[in-house]
């Protein structure tokens, strides 16, 4: 726990004088200076140029490849992705373990995707399926060993937020484990039934393309398909600290003799991922914990109140995402919203695809100074807007805002595109710069949360890296037994 403690508070640390700079908005690019008020000195130095602001982009781009760096010539930046690297959970001894070395842990309970069942999922769900449903399987096995039950028919999942059932129907029907899938949403339930439906008509082929026609469980099994829906079932509910989850599975699984549970979580948005977290600690009828965040633009904060919050999207998983430890909440440590959204970012995947950054960016923020010409209200929101070019962007969100646009011509708008032309440039290697922060922040908030189980004395609770980031960005799962 020590340990863990540690790491956080260097984090916290590290973030905490930095954050008017992680919480700037990208709007206010051009009105606040952001290039000359949070880019270091040396890195602008080393920028005179466009072509240096071209090569900068490709530093950030290849920032995962040693060599590259070390040949670059750009001291300033390379230094500054240097140190960058020292504050990700890869760096940070003990802090989260590799998915090989928790197989190895598993030994005798680790289960395996045999299955080759790309069907009915996106390449980067298949992905995700196929580790996590393994996981969660070799869990309960952990969950039946440390409780000597005599088969893993005493050991249920319940998905909190299961939505079209990717996982927990893997889980039904690789293993053999009943798993109770609820979600909030009906349509996703419905879709989650639909998809079972069609899923049990391609078991056969799968098998057969894994070469387990000859396996015992995999040859019962084909004998009777309607097996995967006895062991995967579906219920809509919002799950709230109410919710008897126990009871939830035994009125779905009537026969069931199902004494522990496993609350596993794929991409639990927002608050619903501590929410699992809490309700891990309180029922003791959970015996194991498999959770893998998403959405921290949903998370609600303690310690900061933010007006934009979406009351749609929050409603259902009520109190504080974040912070959750004792660590953190005796700090009053907060991170808001910009510093949230930013988290959600995809530093590996924005680097291997080398994604420029969209033009929209600084369309908006030279929007700005047109609201600001206009006298109008800069704090507007435009939302998301298909456009050709500035002007047309211009034009439609002004329309959008019910702003009289005619005192300003379109010739002052060609005009004003390009006189920002190098700063333009300058804030595409600025959102890189600062999306090199995603990955600390992220790690900030999966201690926190780890260290929240830890506090509480769960001394089996990890943080493993389960999926490739490149496929799938929110890859980090907390996992955790009694
Ligand atoms: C990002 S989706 C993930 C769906 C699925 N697990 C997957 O990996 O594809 C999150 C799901 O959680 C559901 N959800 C959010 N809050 C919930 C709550 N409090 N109780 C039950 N379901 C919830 C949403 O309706 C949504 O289907």
């Amino acid at each position: 726990m020590e340990l863990i403690r540690n790491h956080l508070e260097v984090l916290a640390e590290f973030l905490k004088p930095r954050m008017d700079f992680l919480n700037c908005h990208m709007v206010d690019y051009l009105t606040k200076d952001h290039w000359n008020t949070f880019i270091p000195l040396d890195i602008r130095n080393e920028l005179n140029t466009s072509d240096d602001l071209i090569k900068a982009k490709q530093i950030f781009w290849n920032q995962f490849n040693g060599d590259y760096l070390k040949a670059c010539g750009f001291p300033a930046i390379t230094k500054h992705i240097q140190i960058m690297k020292r504050y990700r959970l890869d760096a940070l001894p003990g802090a989260c373990m590799a998915l090989d070395d928790l197989k190895f842990a598993f030994n005798a309970c680790l289960k395996q995707t045999r299955l080759r069942m790309p069907e009915l999922m996106s390449t980067k769900k298949c992905h995700e399926v196929e580790i996590a449903s393994a996981v969660v399987a070799s869990l309960c096995a952990v969950v039946a060993s440390k409780n000597s039950l005599p088969s893993l028919d005493q050991v249920a999942v319940v998905d909190a937020g299961d939505g079209k059932g990717y996982l927990s129907s893997r889980v039904a029907l690789e293993h053999g484990i009943k798993v109770l899938g609820v979600d909030s949403n009906e349509g996703h339930t419905a879709s989650a039934e639909q998809r079972r439906d069609r899923l049990k008509k391609k078991v056969r082929g799968a098998v057969k393309r894994s070469n387990l026609n000859n396996d015992d469980y995999f040859t019962t099994m084909l004998q009777d398909t309607n097996r995967v829906e006895l062991n995967y079932k579906t219920t809509t509910k919002l799950i709230d600290f109410e919710t008897d989850l126990i009871e939830l599975v035994n009125g779905q699984f009537p026969d069931s003799s199902s004494s522990h549970f496993c609350l596993a979580g794929l991409h639990t948005c927002g608050n619903l991922g501590p929410n699992c977290l809490r309700l891990f600690h309180q029922n003791r009828h959970i015996n194991a914990l498999c959770n893998v965040g998403c959405c921290y633009h949903l998370l609600v904060e303690e310690f900061v109140h933010d007006r934009y919050y979406n009351q749609d999207k929050i409603k259902d998983n009520p109190g504080f995402g974040f912070p959750m430890s004792d660590c953190l909440r005796d700090k009053g440590f907060f991170l808001a919203r910009n510093v949230r959204n930013m988290a959600g970012e995809s530093l590996e995947r924005s680097a291997v695809n080398q994604e420029d950054p969209s033009d929209k960016l600084g369309y908006r923020a030279m929007l700005q100074l047109v609201l600001r010409e206009l006298k109008a209200d800069e704090d507007s929101q435009v939302g998301k807007m298909k456009c050709k070019d500035f002007l047309d962007y211009t034009r439609k969100s002004l329309k959008r805002l019910q702003i009289d646009d005619s005192p300003i011509s379109d010739e002052y708008l060609t005009d004003m595109e390009e006189k920002f032309e190098v700063e333009l440039k300058q804030l595409k290697v600025f959102y890189l710069y600062r999306m090199t922060y995603a990955p600390v922040v992220e790690g900030l908030v999966l201690l926190d949360r780890l260290l929240y189980l830890k506090e509480r004395g769960y001394d089996n609770s990890f943080l493993v890296k389960l999926f490739d980031p490149v496929v799938s960005p929110r890859c980090y799962s907390i996992l955790a037994f009694k």
